[in-house]
């Protein structure tokens, strides 16, 4: 059984999808073992505690630059005997320290088709703001690998949905995470979980 320790840095939806899939028997092979948010407020926290998580937070503003924040980071990691680290809305971009320790081992979840809409700076909100502006007319979500830069891991899972004439960055947000992230999330962590990727050339393929 793999130990899953999950980041978070927000509401924490991304964390109830995985938490509601481990419970339905949709994650094979892993186990949510521990949630680390770095920010103390953040409603994923309850989520966690709601379902008999341990949690750890680790501060972001606590630290004045993100190697020294990744180190506390990567030592929590250690600790907690990470087999899979998942990133579901972790809003800090971690140090090489942190991505070359447990190459191929951290999951993302992007709100876009990367590689449009991603890197330094696009998250959250301003990431659906930049699709609307350049009037794309689909958009979506990557699971993907991480490593030194952001956003630029092997790409595991993609899916897609229509943009509308009348969205805005929220609803187009929501549409997106109903539809692509709380089921491509949980399915890339089961089939890490179940040994289902791999890895040539760089690049992830998926065994089914
Ligand atoms: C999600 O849409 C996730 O894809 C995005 O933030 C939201 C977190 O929601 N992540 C990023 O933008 C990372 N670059 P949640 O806290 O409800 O899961």
């Amino acid at each position: 059984m793999k130990n899953i320790i999950i980041l978070v840095s927000g509401g924490g939806t991304n964390l109830q999808a995985l938490i509601d899939a481990e419970k339905s028997g949709g994650i094979q092979g892993g186990k949510i073992t521990c949630v680390i948010s770095s920010n103390p407020d953040a409603y994923a926290l309850e989520r966690a505690k709601n379902n008999g998580i341990k949690t750890r937070v680790i501060p972001r503003k606590d630290y004045t630059d993100s190697v020294s924040y990744s180190h506390e980071i990567l030592a929590a990691l250690n600790e907690e005997k990470a087999d899979l680290v998942v990133l579901a809305g972790f809003m800090t971009i971690l140090d090489q320290c942190v991505t070359k320790a447990y190459a191929y081992k951290i999951i993302n979840v992007h709100p876009a088709l990367i590689p449009s809409f991603c890197g330094e700076g696009f998250y959250g909100l301003k990431v659906h703001k930049a699709a609307l502006d350049y009037g794309v007319k689909v958009s979506g979500a990557t699971i993907h690998f991480v490593n030194e830069k952001a956003d630029a891991g092997a790409v595991i899972l993609q899916g897609t949905v229509d943009i509308k004439p009348d969205d805005t960055p929220e609803v187009l947000q929501r549409r997106i995470m109903e539809n692509v992230e709380w089921k491509l999330l949980p399915k890339a962590v089961s089939l890490f979980c179940q040994d289902k990727i791999e890895i040539r050339d760089g690049k992830a393929y998926v065994r089914e």
